[in-house]
C-alpha cells in the first residue's frame, strides 16, 4: 500500500504541476491568439484591395470567438480528461487487485460439499502478537454455527480469514478436504457473502443500494431479501417506499434499518454461505427475534451460516455454539 501510495502521491505531483502550466494555455490565451490572427488576416486581406466591410470583419470576428470557445472547451475536456485518467490509473490498478488476479490463475474453483476446517490455525497481524493460536473448528455444510466471545479475540479476523481477506499459512484452513490457499479467491467470493457490522451505504436510493450489489435482481428477489431482512414493514411505511434516499453513508435512515438492509443486500447476492459479523447488535429484541427466525428458515434449506454475535438470544437457533472464551474453543452441539 505504501509503494503504490507512493506512486500516486508521485503522479499527483506531475498532474498539479501540468495543470498549472496548461491553465495558463486554456485559459483565454488559445481564444486571444485566434482573435489576433483572425483580425490580422482580414486587415491584410481589406489592405491589398479585398472587398471586406468593417461590419464584415466585426461579424466574423464575433463569430470566430464562438467557434474558438467552443474549441477551447473541447481542448479543456480532453486535458482534464487526461488527467483525471492518469490521476486515477494508479488507483483504479489497485483496485483491480492485478496482482491477486495473477496470484489465483489456475487454482482450483471453490467446491463446498461437508464444510470449512481450520486445523492447528494460527494466526496474527503483522508485528503484533498471535491472536488465533493452534485452534481447530469445524462449520459443517447446511448447519447454523455461532460464534461468542470476547471483544478482540479474533472472531472477525476468523471471518476475514475465511473470505480470503487475510493470508493464512498453508494447511492450516481448509474448504472440504482442499487447502483455502489452493481456492481462487475470486471464486471463493462469488461464493461465499460477509454481511458485516461495518455498513457502508451509498447517496441514492434505497433500490440503488440493493442493485449496486445485485444489478440482475427481479422485483421477487428484492421483496424475498427485503422480506428476510425484517424491512418490508418499514419500507411499506414510506411514502417513497423502496424509492427513498437514504442520504450520504445512510444517514437519513436509522441504524438498525442500515443494519438490516445490509442483510438484505447480502442475502440479494444468492449464495449459500453466509458470514455474519454482529449482524444484529443495533436491533431491538422484537426485530432480532424475527430475524434470528428468518436466518433459520434459510440454515433449514441449506443454507450455510457462521455469525458472530454479542447477542446469545440471536444465536438460538444456531446449530452449534464457538466460544472464543474457552481456552481449546471446543465447540458444543446445542440441545
Ligand atoms: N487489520 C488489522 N490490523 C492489525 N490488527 C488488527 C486488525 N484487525 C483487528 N486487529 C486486532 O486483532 C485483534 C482481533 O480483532 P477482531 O476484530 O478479530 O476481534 P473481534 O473478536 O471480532 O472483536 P469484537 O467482538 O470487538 O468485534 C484485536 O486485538 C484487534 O485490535
Ligand atoms: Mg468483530
Amino acid at each position: 500500500m505504501e509503494k503504490n501510495n507512493d506512486k500516486i502521491n508521485d503522479v499527483w505531483g506531475r498532474v498539479a504541476a501540468f495543470d498549472s502550466l496548461s491553465g495558463i494555455w486554456t485559459a483565454g490565451f488559445v481564444i486571444v491568439l485566434f482573435s489576433g490572427v483572425t483580425f490580422g488576416i482580414g486587415a491584410i486581406f481589406i489592405l491589398t484591395g479585398g472587398k471586406l466591410l468593417i461590419g464584415q470583419l466585426v461579424s466574423i470576428i464575433t463569430y470566430c470567438g464562438l467557434l474558438y470557445s467552443c474549441l477551447n472547451t473541447i481542448m479543456q475536456t480532453d486535458i482534464s480528461k487526461a488527467k483525471n485518467d492518469s490521476e486515477y490509473e494508479k488507483v483504479f490498478s489497485y483496485l483491480d487487485m492485478a496482482g491477486e488476479r495473477e496470484k489465483n490463475k489456475g487454482k482450483q474453483p471453490f467446491v463446498m460439499n461437508k464444510g470449512i476446517y481450520c486445523k492447528n490455525l494460527c494466526f496474527s497481524y503483522p508485528g503484533k502478537e498471535e491472536i488465533l493460536s493452534n485452534v481447530n473448528f469445524s462449520f459443517e455444510k447446511g448447519k447454523w454455527t455461532g460464534i461468542v466471545g470476547p471483544s478482540g479475540s479474533g472472531k472477525s479476523t476468523l471471518l476475514g480469514l475465511i473470505t480470503g481477506l487475510y493470508d493464512v499459512n498453508d494447511n492450516e484452513l481448509y474448504i472440504d478436504s482442499v487447502d483455502i490457499n489452493k481456492i481462487d479467491r475470486f471464486d471463493l467470493r462469488e461464493r461465499v457473502t460477509k454481511i458485516s457490522q461495518d455498513i457502508f451505504l451509498f447517496p441514492g436510493t434505497i433500490e440503488d443500494n440493493l442493485k449496486l450489489i445485485a444489478p440482475e435482481a427481479s422485483d421477487a428477489d428484492v421483496a424475498w431479501a427485503l422480506d428476510m431482512a425484517c424491512l418490508t414493514d418499514f419500507i411499506g411505511s414510506l411514502p417513497c417506499g423502496i424509492k427513498t434516499d437514504v442520504g450520504e453513508a445512510g444517514k437519513l435512515i436509522s441504524g438498525g434499518e442500515r443494519q438490516r438492509l445490509a442483510i438484505a443486500a447480502g442475502l440479494l447476492r444468492k449464495t449459500k454461505i453466509l458470514l455474519l459479523d454482529e449482524v444484529s447488535s443495533s436491533l431491538d429484541p422484537y426485530t432480532e427475534e424475527r430475524l434470528a427466525e428468518n436466518f433459520h428458515k434459510l440454515s433449514e434449506s441449506g443454507y450455510t451460516i457462521i455469525s458472530v454475535s454479542h447477542k446469545r438470544e440471536f444465536l438460538k437457533y444456531a446449530d452449534k455454539l464457538i466460544d472464543f472464551a474457552s481456552p481449546d474453543y471446543e465447540g458444543y452441539a446445542l440441545a
